[in-house]
């Protein structure tokens, strides 16, 4: 690993991949990067690195001349102990396959370099926002994510960062967080990569095991199944139906699936002409909890 100073990493940008631990060296380098006019795109992850995450590096590589990503398990987000310590971790793969995917700097740090205070999370409120789906059943779970995005954000000063679309309201608090404390960063969504038989890809789906891997496909045919019964059907009778057809398997238990607008998060009630609607659908495993989201137009 390679956490030398700063004329060597700018120097070597173009050579190798480079891994910073600090967040002081971060913020020096991304500053001085900035002065001499170089754009950059950022990555923020929590490793355990997949395709999903290696089209985010290439797309900001595409659109960027520097591109960031940062790994860090992020305890403030975790409201089960559990899940933070289950969570998978694998340093050395994830820089070997950011090396292959062209990704300039990696920001490595611990806890100590992120909550320097202790984890003290960010004074803000997303209201409804923070409160419904993900947040219903993860308290706090997005005010850690402000919190540590917001942090990141000021180390890595990034002109472009790049999120999935998979976590569809962590997206949409990310952009009220850029908008409330207005950050200069573009938020750039990307959209969900896919297995071959449509299970949206996760770090997490390396915790299912094998009769759970094979049942997990249910949840995007189901969502994607609903399309033929939009509008016929009213959105409580689609709801119903899609949880029925996941629950055919004995390995998933639906914990919810609403239909929302995709800016508000706000259930709907009726189908309107030309409004888009967000599906978004959460389900427990006897091992990792799914999460995922589906467009209908
Ligand atoms: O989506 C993730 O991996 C995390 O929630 C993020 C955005 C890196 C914050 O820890």
């Amino acid at each position: 690993m390679n956490s030398g100073g700063k004329n060597l990493i700018l120097n070597s940008w173009t050579l190798d991949i480079n891994i910073v631990h600090h967040a002081q060296k971060m913020h020096d380098l991304t500053s001085q990067l900035k002065k001499d006019g170089r754009s950059i795109g950022f990555v923020p992850t929590m490793g355990a690195l997949h395709a999903g995450h290696i089209s985010l590096i290439e797309k900001a590589k595409a659109e960027n001349d520097i591109v960031i990503c940062s790994i860090f398990v992020n305890p403030t987000q975790f409201n089960d102990l559990k899940d933070l310590e289950n969570y998978p971790r694998m340093p050395e793969a994830d820089i070997a396959f950011l090396k292959s995917a062209g990704c300039n700097l990696v920001f490595l740090p611990t806890p100590a370099e992120i909550y320097p205070n202790g984890p003290e999370l960010l004074d803000i409120s997303f209201g409804f926002m923070e409160e419904t789906m993900e947040g219903a059943f993860r308290p706090g779970h997005f005010k850690g994510v402000a919190t540590v995005v917001n942090r990141l954000f000021e180390i890595v000063q990034p002109t472009n960062s790049y999120f999935g679309e998979k976590d569809f309201q962590q997206l949409a608090i990310i952009r009220k967080m850029v908008a409330l404390l207005n950050h200069s960063t573009n938020i750039i969504g990307c959209p969900t990569l896919r297995e071959s038989d449509g299970l949206a890809m996760s770090s997490r789906n390396m915790l299912l095991t094998a009769e759970q891997r094979k049942s997990a496909p249910l949840i995007y045919k189901a969502m994607e199944t609903a399309k033929e019964f939009i509008p016929h059907q009213s959105p409580a009778a689609v709801i119903e139906l899609v949880k029925r057809y996941i629950q055919k398997s004995s390995y998933l238990s639906v914990q919810y699936f609403q239909l929302v607008n995709p800016d508000t998060l706000e259930d709907i009630k009726n189908w309107e002409e030309g409004k888009p609607v967000q599906g978004c659908i959460a389900v427990l495993t006897e091992g990792p909890r799914l999460i995922d989201n589906i467009r209908y137009e």
